[in-house]
């Protein structure tokens, strides 16, 4: 089937409600309480994330920004002509523009992104801006594995993993993860991935729990979407947003504390939780060189370059299949 109707991206393979329900419920019988990060990310959680990268205290999207911008052309070289991007997790489409722009003859862009919305919004902007590119949407959960969409005969597949969201998998599952892209770019492939470097307590601390409470609502909303989309009944305001920098295990931790003792029905499900008791939303590991280079040769990659920025807060990375 084609995946292009009158010049408008077809968005392919939505995640389903019962396994969100599943996975929801699993994570809040565990212990401690989890609930996975991908959820933050319905219509509204992914409008507060672009929120969220516009902070002052979120330093993560400027450093990388300024790499991209300085790197585009040696990026561009490295990649060489004929080039199928697969973005995982393409979000509000930035970043991807400066390598559009770059890039000799770009072939091909495969976003995938679980916001089915902002997804469809993006493709298309891009499939107008860049009537050359074969714009090919997955609507998928990227953190399972994925069929690639059929790609121009010829291309050469680079994939793109940019934002530090290689942080929010716990080292483990990143290196299975980076394994699974390392696959879907075959032997002659090639990975342009992001990371946020280790740094101080206070720095980290601000960066996820910002003055104006964006972070905090942002957190939150996870409640309200679960409210709206899987039938739970939580009292947002019940929940208090946390966020730490725990330096033992280099990540910065995001919970949703309980106010009080309560009682939530979730489904059909009824979750106990203490006063004070909290739900892990997320965890966003901080890399050392040493770590990240570790992690970069598990799943199957090699350095060719390593690029940070002017105040050395972040790293992007240009790997090749080893
Ligand atoms: C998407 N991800 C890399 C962000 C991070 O920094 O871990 C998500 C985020 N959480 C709180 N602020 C931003």
């Amino acid at each position: 089937m084609p995946a292009m109707r009158r010049g408008v991206p077809r968005v392919v393979a939505r995640p389903n409600t019962q396994s969100i329900r599943d996975e929801v419920l699993r994570g809040l019988h565990a212990e401690p309480k989890t609930l996975p990060p991908k959820l933050f990310y319905d219509a509204v959680g992914a409008e507060l994330f672009e929120q969220i990268c516009e902070l002052p205290e979120y330093y993560l999207t400027r450093a990388e920004l300024e790499i991209l911008h300085a790197r585009a052309g040696e990026i561009a070289e490295l990649a060489g002509p004929r080039v199928a991007l697969l973005e995982y997790g393409s979000g509000a489409g930035v970043k991807i523009r400066l390598l559009l722009d770059a890039l000799e003859s770009p072939a091909a862009y495969v976003p995938i992104d679980v916001s089915r919305e902002q997804l469809a919004r993006v493709s298309t902007e891009l499939a107008a801006e860049y009537p050359r590119v074969a714009v090919r949407p997955l609507n998928a959960d990227y953190t399972l594995p994925l069929a690639v969409p059929t790609l121009p005969e010829g291309s050469r597949r680079v994939a793109f993993f940019p934002g530090s969201t290689i942080g929010n998998f716990h080292p483990m599952e990143a290196a299975v993860f980076l394994g699974r892209v390392r696959r879907a770019v075959g032997k002659d492939g090639a990975l342009i991935l992001g990371a946020d470097r280790c740094k101080s307590a206070a720095v980290l601390n601000a960066a996820y729990d910002d003055a104006a409470g964006v972070t905090a609502k942002f957190n939150l909303n996870m409640l309200t979407r679960l409210n709206h989309d899987v039938g739970a009944r939580f009292d947002v305001s019940n929940f208090q947003h946390r966020a730490f920098f725990n330096s033992r295990a280099s990540r910065v931790e995001m919970h949703l504390v309980s106010k009080e003792a309560q009682i939530v029905r979730v489904g059909g499900d009824f979750i106990d939780f203490e006063k004070g008791e909290s739900i892990w939303t997320e965890s966003s590991y901080k890399y050392d060189r040493a770590r990240l280079e570790e992690l970069i040769e598990t799943a199957g990659f090699r350095i060719r370059k390593l690029w940070t920025n002017s105040k050395r807060q972040f790293w992007v990375a240009y790997l090749d299949a080893a």
